[in-house]
This record gives C-alpha cells, sequence and structure tokens, in this order.
C-alpha cells in the first residue's frame, strides 16, 4: 500500500511513523508512506498558504492554489487512480467497517487541513471522501490522519504479529475485549480471576465470551444491534 499525506505540519508524523506497528510495517515494506508540505507549493514571496475568509469572520482559510498543486504534484507519480480523503469534522466518521475498506485499497493520499477550514472550491473539486473521526474539533487534521494511518495499517495482512491479530479479530467482531491480567497473581491486594489460572481453556473461553457480551451490553450497548460499526 501507499500513503500520501499533504499537509503543514509533517514533522509531526515523523516519530509516529518510526514507532511500534506502523514503523516495522514501514521498515518491512508493506506500507510507503510519504508527507508533502502545501507550503512548497505556495506562489508568493511569504509562501502563504492561507487567507482570510471573503465576507470576513475570524480565522484564516486554506487556499485552493498550494492544495491543487501539492496534490497534483503527488499524484502525477502515479501508477494508478488515488482515493483522496480529505480529514474534516464535516466527514463521513470512521468506523472499523470503513477502515477495512480503506485497508484494501492500493494508494490513499490523505490531505489534513488547518485554521477555520478549506476554501469550500477545495472540497468541490477534489471529488474527495471527506472523513471525520470523532464528533469533536481538532486544530488539524493531522491527529486525524494519523489516527486513520494506524487503524488501516494494522489491518495489512503481515502488519501484526499472531499474537497480536487475536486482538483486533475481537474489535471487529463487533465487541469490546474482555479483561487481561499478567503477573503477578496479586498486585496490591487485587486478584486474578480464578479462572484463567485453571488450565481449562473451554472455560476460559468461555468466560471471556461471557466478559465480552456484558462489558458491551453495558458499555456500549449500540455496538450490538449495529455489527461492526
Ligand atoms: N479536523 C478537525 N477536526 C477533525 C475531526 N474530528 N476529524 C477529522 N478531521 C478533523
Amino acid at each position: 500500500m501507499r500513503l500520501d499525506v499533504l499537509t503543514l505540519f509533517p514533522e509531526v508524523f515523523a516519530p509516529f511513523l518510526e514507532a511500534s506497528i506502523v514503523g516495522r510495517a514501514i521498515r518491512s515494506g508493506l506500507v510507503t508512506v510519504s508527507c508533502t508540505n502545501f507550503r512548497d507549493f505556495a506562489r508568493d514571496r511569504h509562501r502563504s498558504v492561507d487567507d482570510r475568509p471573503f465576507g470576513g469572520g475570524p480565522g484564516m482559510v486554506l487556499m485552493c492554489g498550494p492544495v491543487f498543486e501539492a496534490l497534483e504534484h503527488v499524484e502525477a507519480r502515479a501508477a494508478g487512480p488515488s482515493k483522496r480523503i480529505v480529514l474534516t469534522p464535516q466527514g463521513r466518521r470512521l468506523t472499523q467497517s470503513l477502515v477495512a475498506e480503506l485497508a484494501r485499497e492500493p494508494w490513499l493520499v490523505l490531505l489534513c487541513g488547518h485554521y477555520e477550514g478549506f476554501d469550500e472550491r477545495i472540497r468541490l473539486g477534489l471529488e474527495a471522501m471527506e472523513l471525520s473521526i470523532g464528533d469533536y474539533v481538532l486544530s488539524g487534521g493531522e491527529p486525524a490522519a494519523m489516527v486513520l494511518i494506524d487503524a488501516v495499517i494494522r489491518l495489512l495482512p503481515g502488519a501484526l504479529g499472531d499474537e497480536e491479530s487475536a486482538v483486533s479479530e475481537s474489535f471487529t467482531a463487533g465487541a469490546l475485549e474482555y479483561p487481561q491480567y499478567t503477573r503477578p497473581r496479586e498486585f496490591r491486594g487485587m486478584t486474578v480471576p480464578e479462572v484463567l489460572l485453571s488450565g481449562d481453556h473451554q472455560r476460559i473461553a468461555e468466560w471471556r465470551r461471557q466478559q465480552s457480551r456484558e462489558r458491551t451490553a453495558s458499555r456500549r450497548p449500540d455496538l450490538l444491534d449495529n455489527e461492526m460499526s
């Protein structure tokens, strides 16, 4: 898979792209990630990428020119069509099933907005999918792009080791994870449930299923009638 990120702050991605499962997937060649700075496509001597909104009002708006030119530059080195995604609180809400769909795409181009948002003609002209990671407003699309990148990469075949993949399966099944314990058996008076020490794999599996069901019912009942979301 190929991932391109278009942003005003490429430097915030560097440590994220080196660490943990994402870093390992990149190093092993499962995915390539490139960041491109809109500012490199500014035309004036101040390297402006934003301007005041027509009609007045607070804040600044990301201009069309640097965004279109950055995207055209990235896509000029194309092997096939890309899937363009604009991160915005106005977009479709990201869910695990949408993550799974996006993980099957060969090439995602993620556009991160800032300031008061994008010029509307960017939305109209790019024919991009607009995507939100939740009903709250971030200062920019970068944290949302990182959420999407992490969630997609961990679904690429080979990104997770055998032990880790079990976790993603239980999530994909539309339920919350059962509680986990490790050593010591007792910590500050809190003990590990006896069943987990029993060695009885059938009982353990049944206990975990039950815990998972109870947790989902009490914390996220919406998941029970909405598989995979
Ligand atoms: N940019 C600002 N807020 C956002 C959100 N909630 N999701 C995606 N992109 C955003």
